[in-house]
């Protein structure tokens, strides 16, 4: 029998994708794998921003500086010609493209995958609204697009999170979009600093709020413009390719594993059988490509993917820091700054006393350190800020959802299986431990910059720091001894 011939290879010969967000940890994948896999792509128009001083042609020369971009450079080098660089910054009105890259854009688009997005949580509302003002002014953009054949909104699954079940459509927002505008619009930065607290309501962050409104700029063109939504849930590491465990960034779950790893976070509010719904890089990107061909050949409604996993073997949080914890001795850094001591706390209020007793009031004891060297201090304000990020991470890591993900897998079952094989998202039978571990050496490798060379340091300054650890707490509790055998002393 013939093998099949993959449809998506197919759908993406001789288009032109124009992506936001290609230097993200998402649009890295999303080049690498359009590049590699459909060899006979067009072109891929990249759009940048300036970003800490350096240009937007400075950037584009060193995104493929990384790692996750190795196999591609051995094995077909010439592929990266296909991608340009589009100067724009999301911020701007109609992401402040010039009139000839509109052009340009209007007359070869045949695909948008429109990634980006300012992901942190604590964005200002103004920030958020600039995410939901870009999707609109590219959508705008889109509809003139003669040759548009599909238009890909990545969101988050937790876009419509005050449900506890999401269902793969879409949702009321909790604003209009004018009205948002108008709102932001016409207050000054503090008085709507003040007043984002009653606007978000029971929203968890600007980041989640403005998604939502996003996808209803998405819902209301798609009368016109063929889109469609993916909506990922916790994006982690790379699983398979192009290597395992790639990873660029400290952000979310893996900057917690890794800051567990390192002694720096000791403590986090969740929920034990609370789900973790992770969800690797390079399967989401392959969802991303498949929605894409699924849209971009069908004439008819707008499909929304919640690509949330296998619900039958997502994982728990409890058991997933279960998993990950073997690692932090196979894998130990020598930049280990203390012993692995993280533990999952379900109570908030507990949570925030080890938060005090473990997080601040060592950041006091080390910025005294540094006073007494004549050193600047670093400590308190890093673990503020880290801090912050944990409450702000913990509306997640204790709450369940619910998610319908029939979509993905209708998507799936619809694949032949030279598509399977090329663009595999189907995580029924991930193999954790195998997968935590590529996470955790990824996370060493990319991400600490640590070489497998280094390991026997690490496992050597781990074994230290194990014993100095349970020598401070011993020291801590005849401490404490003391101190209520002088009290006790003392009155009777
Ligand atoms: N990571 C997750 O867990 C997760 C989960 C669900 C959904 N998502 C969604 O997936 C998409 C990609 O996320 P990611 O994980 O790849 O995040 P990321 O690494 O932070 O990438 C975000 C991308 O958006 C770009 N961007 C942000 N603000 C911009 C602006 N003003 N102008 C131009 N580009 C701008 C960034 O460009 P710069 O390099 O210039 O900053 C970067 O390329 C986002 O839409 C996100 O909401 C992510």
């Amino acid at each position: 029998m013939l093998p099949d011939v993959s449809q998506i290879k197919t759908f993406f010969q001789n288009q032109t994708v124009f992506l936001t967000g290609g230097s993200g940890f998402l649009g890295k994948v999303l080049i690498e794998k359009l590049l590699r896999e459909c060899e006979e792509i067009e072109k891929i128009y990249v759009l940048l921003r300036t970003k800490k001083n350096k240009s937007p042609e400075e950037r584009f020369e060193e995104l493929f500086n990384y790692a996750c971009f190795d196999l591609l450079k051995s094995t077909n080098a010439n592929s990266l010609k296909k991608v340009c660089l589009i100067n724009g910054d999301c911020q701007q009105p109609l992401l402040g493209l010039s009139d000839q890259d509109v052009d340009i854009l209007l007359k070869e688009t045949t695909c948008v995958i429109h990634a980006a997005a300012n992901v942190k949580f604590d964005q200002s509302l103004k920030e958020a609204t600039y995410n939901v003002r870009a999707t609109r002014d590219l959508l705008e953009l889109a509809k003139r697009m003669k040759k548009l054949k599909v238009f890909v909104f990545v969101s988050t699954a937790y876009s419509n999170c005050v449900n506890d079940h999401i269902k793969e459509d879409f949702y009321e927002p909790p604003m209009k979009t004018e009205n948002l505008f108008s709102v932001v619009n016409a207050l000054d930065d503090q008085t709507l600093v003040d007043v984002t607290p009653q606007l978000l309501k029971n929203w968890p962050n600007t980041y989640i709020f403005g998604k939502s409104i996003s996808e209803d700029v998405v819902n209301a063109a798609s009368e016109v413009v063929p889109v469609t939504i993916v909506r990922p849930a916790i994006v982690t590491s790379t699983i398979l390719e192009p290597m395992p465990g790639w990873i660029d960034n400290f952000y979310g779950v893996i900057g917690i594993v890794a800051g567990a790893a390192l002694g720096v976070i000791r403590t986090l509010n969740a929920k034990h059988d609370a789900l973790a719904p992770l969800v690797p890089v390079d399967y989401v990107s392959n969802c991303v490509l498949a929605a894409a061909w699924k849209r971009g050949t069908s004439d008819g409604t707008t499909t929304i993917y919640n690509y949330v996993g296998d619900t039958r073997t997502c994982q728990t949080w409890q058991k997933f820091m279960q998993i990950v914890i073997p690692n932090c001795w196979s894998a130990a850094s020598e930049k280990l700054l203390w012993y692995y001591c993280f533990d999952i706390r379900e109570n908030k209020t507990w949570n925030n006393i080890c938060v005090f007793f473990m997080h601040t009031v060592p950041a006091y004891v080390v910025d005294f350190i540094l006073i007494c060297f004549g050193k600047p201090t670093i400590a308190v304000k890093s673990y503020r800020r880290l801090n912050k990020m944990l409450d702000l991470i913990s509306y997640f890591s204790t709450r369940s959802w619910v998610f319908d993900n029939d979509n993905v897998m209708g998507l799936w079952n619809h694949m032949n299986e030279e598509d399977k094989r090329s663009f595999f998202f189907s995580m029924e039978k991930v193999d954790w431990n195998e997968y935590a571990h590529a996470s955790c050496m990824g996370a060493r490798l990319h991400l600490l910059k640590d070489t497998p060379d280094t390991i026997p340091k690490g496992e050597r300054k781990i074994k230290i720091m194990f014993v100095l650890h349970y020598t401070v707490i011993a020291l801590l509790w005849y401490l404490l001894y003391k101190f209520v055998a002088l009290i006790l002393g003392f009155f009777f």
